[in-house]
């Protein structure tokens, strides 16, 4: 859906923010592009929108040249929340979320169910919130807004730059949630820049990390990041709790369960099999009989027994 390749770029200063890039990002995947400040992620991200051109290189969305396409057309194309939600501060938050639309020249009756329905989807309430400015909202709630009016029109793609950053951890984690269950409903293709590893596994399907300078050092599943980084940068910037981080990105891999089963008794914490090796360990260790249970199966699991299932289920 969205290929990369070779792309590099270099500021006219002789700042190179992107080394020879090359990425390709399937169809309704969530691509984390992760890595320390000034390592290119925000300049990646606005190539393909062409709000900065390459030096060299092609970029494609759908099998088209972005370079090829009329701008417009391009970021019809694009929904794009920017870096601290980046609304205009003298329009309200209606006319914030309609301004893709407008552009596009849709009636204003269009536009107005549109905004409304948007608005729901992100759970800010039209009549609440539609006629206040930015500034009378909280940090949250503009992050929200600034998802809408990049959903406003409907884009395949979805371009993020830290769009949860400037929150508490808590309002953090759910926007995150909600951002992870509205996916689910608008399966867009997403490329979303943070600078927190948590968050890229928490979201990304794909995580890419990048370093200063601008280098690709590794394209993966998060599972596989955290579990075979394939450099000292990537292990130093998962940290060293690398291996718990990917128990919440294992799925309980069945085949390798024991063929102990035990009987639903108080007691014995049950989890299902659809669960994360982290649930099936935080059961374990809660068990007063240190014991958890797998439904349906009713297979038996214990503490010991993760270390092998971890590596039962390596990607
Ligand atoms: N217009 C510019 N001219 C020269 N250098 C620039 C320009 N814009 C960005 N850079 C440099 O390019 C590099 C990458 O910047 P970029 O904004 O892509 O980083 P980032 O990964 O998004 O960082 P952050 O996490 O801080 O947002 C940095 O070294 C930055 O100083
Ligand atoms: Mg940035």
């Amino acid at each position: 859906m969205i290929s990369l390749q070779d792309v590099t770029k270099q500021y006219p200063d002789g700042t190179v923010a992107v080394h020879d890039l090359t990425l390709e990002i399937d169809e309704g995947v969530i691509c984390a592009l992760v890595g320390p400040s000034g390592c290119g992620k925000t300049t990646t991200m606005r190539m393909i929108n062409r709000l900065i051109e390459p030096t060299s290189g092609t970029i494609q969305v759908n099998g088209d040249d972005v370079t090829a396409l009329d701008v417009q057309e391009l970021r019809r194309r694009i929904g794009y929340v920017i870096q601290n939600a980046g609304l205009f501060p003298h329009y309200t938050v209606r006319k914030n979320v309609a301004t893709v639309c407008r552009l596009l020249g849709w009636d204003e009756p269009r536009i107005a169910d549109r905004v409304d329905e948007m608005l729901g989807l992100v759970d800010l309430d039209p009549d609440t919130f539609g006629d206040r400015y930015p500034h009378q909202l909280s940090g949250g709630q503009r992050q929200r807004v600034g998802v809408a009016r990049a959903l406003a029109a409907d884009p395949p793609v979805l371009l993020m730059d830290e769009p949860f950053g400037a929150v508490d951890p808590i309002a953090r984690e759910r926007l995150q949630d909600e951002f992870l269950a509205l996916h689910q409903r608008v399966r867009k293709t997403v490329v979303l820049v943070t600078h927190d590893i948590d968050e890229a596994v928490k979201l990304g399907d794909r995580i890419a990390v990048m370093r200063q300078g601008g280098y690709l050092e590794q394209f993966d599943r998060p599972a596989a990041v955290l579990g075979f980084p394939t450099s000292d940068f990537v292990a130093d910037f998962v940290g060293s709790d690398r291996a718990i981080k990917r128990l919440r990105v294992s799925p309980i891999p069945d085949d390798a369960l024991g063929d102990e089963t035990i009987e639903p008794v108080p007691g014995v914490i049950e989890v299902p099999v659809t669960a994360s090796l982290y649930d099936l360990l935080a059961a374990t260790l809660q068990a007063d009989s240190g014991v958890a249970r797998v439904t349906p199966s009713g297979k038996a699991v214990r503490v010991g027994d993760i270390d092998r299932l971890m590596m039962a289920s390596r990607p």
